[in-house]
């Protein structure tokens, strides 16, 4: 069971502020609570904790202090005047008092005049006078600690400790919500390049190239503007964008000259059949706009649909542009690779038709850089053993 009552001594300096009354700090644990389940958007789940305990004890600076598997403690989120804090493992002996935390399993409350280990390992910036350190728990495991500094004391009375410590518990759903999300993540990525491993196995002539469009695809969207979320997508997709490859007839994907009709259409069906191989995964369902799109053409000259213009969704404009020069800059078994200013060139000749002119011009200004950083991606069959096998 935890302590009510921290401290039998009261912690009050001279110049003490005034912390909210019952009712006020009741809506406010409400109001952190609630918050909780709608993350979208606020960048962190432990926005809305860090926020409360701010409004709670009128904090200069609040930190979230999580416990990682190697039992150190790494400060996640850090605000106010401990936000340089951010990011940063602490070593002993403050992690030592960390685990001393737990083991008391209650708020610890320290000033500066008390000249204790509390006091000099958690006054962590200049000015700071008086600090409260709560434990994070989540199903009786020490996930970490929550952390104020102010530079004033304030007049700590036991339902404000009682919130605190609600605080903390808040703490632990967040910290467990963001454990759930990175798992979450890692089955993601797992499928996807899973599923691209696949496909590359079957293709050798594209190895390396879902990667490669997928780094030129999001530094495009970054040019352009687009919200890091999107980025994040619009990479994923285009990792996947050919996925339907894997349908298609070998002797088609390898065919040396150009294909036939029917041919040609079957290899057009790798967009329709991606998006039903990967529609059973629910998670997945953002990346298949992208991928039943990328072969649209701005003038509505494309396939499957005839999209044109803004018709066609962004991430599905800009991985057209990354798709065709990659594709033409890459040895094919039916032509060499192209010069890159050549398909610089081609790029520009067809915007406006083929392409979006602003994902065109976007891909100018940063396909230099982003050249630089592919080159120990270049395909298994390069260009010179190309030249023997045709
Ligand atoms: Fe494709």
């Amino acid at each position: 069971m935890r302590t009510k009552n921290p401290s039998s001594e009261p912690l009050i300096l001279p110049e003490d502020t005034h912390l909210p009354a019952p009712l006020a700090t009741l809506q406010m644990m409400n109001q952190v609570a609630r918050s909780l389940g709608y993350t979208e958007g606020s960048g962190s789940p432990f926005v809305a904790v860090v926020e409360g305990v701010g409004t709670l004890l009128r904090a200069d600076g609040v930190g979230v202090l999580v416990r990682n598997e190697a039992g150190a403690y790494v400060f996640r989120v850090a605000h106010g005047g401990l936000a340089e804090w951010e990011d940063y493992t602490l070593g002993d002996p403050a992690s030592q008092l960390l685990d001393t935390l737990h083991a008391r399993d209650r708020v610890t409350l320290f000033k500066r005049a008390q000249k204790n280990a509390w006091a000099r390992e958690f006054l962590l910036a200049a000015g700071m006078h008086w600090g409260a350190l709560a434990p994070i728990r989540v199903r009786d495991q020490n996930v970490g600690a929550l952390l104020v500094n102010n530079r004033h004391a304030v007049h700590v009375r036991a339902e404000h400790v009682e919130a605190f410590e609600n605080l903390a518990t808040l703490a632990g759903v967040a910290v467990q919500e963001e454990r759930i999300q990175e798992r979450m993540e890692d089955i993601f990525m797992s499928v996807i390049v899973s599923l691209t491993m696949a496909l590359e196995a079957k293709d050798p002539y594209t190895e390396g190239h879902s990667v490669r469009v997928a780094a030129y695809s999001e530094a495009i969207g970054k040019q352009l503007g687009l919200p890091s979320a999107t980025l994040d997508m619009i990479h994923r997709s285009c990792l996947l964008h050919d996925i339907g490859k894997i349908a298609v007839d070998e002797t088609i994907l390898a065919k040396r000259g150009h294909l036939n009709a029917m041919e040609r259409e079957k290899m057009d069906m790798h967009v329709l059949i991606g998006e039903d191989i990967l529609r059973p995964i629910s998670m997945l369902h953002p990346l298949l706009p992208g991928v039943r799109h990328h072969h649209e053409k701005f003038d509505g000259s494309g396939h499957p649909d005839g999209l044109r213009g803004e018709e066609i969704p962004v991430e599905a404009r800009i991985m057209a542009v990354a798709d065709a020069f990659d594709a033409m800059t890459s040895s094919r078994p039916y032509r060499k690779a192209m010069a890159e200013e050549d398909a610089v060139a081609e790029l520009r000749a067809a915007a406006g038709t083929q392409f979006d002119p602003r994902v065109v011009a976007a891909f100018e200004q940063i396909y230099p850089a982003v050249k630089r950083t592919l080159v120990h991606m270049r395909p298994r069959i390069a260009a010179d053993e190309f030249e023997k096998t045709t």
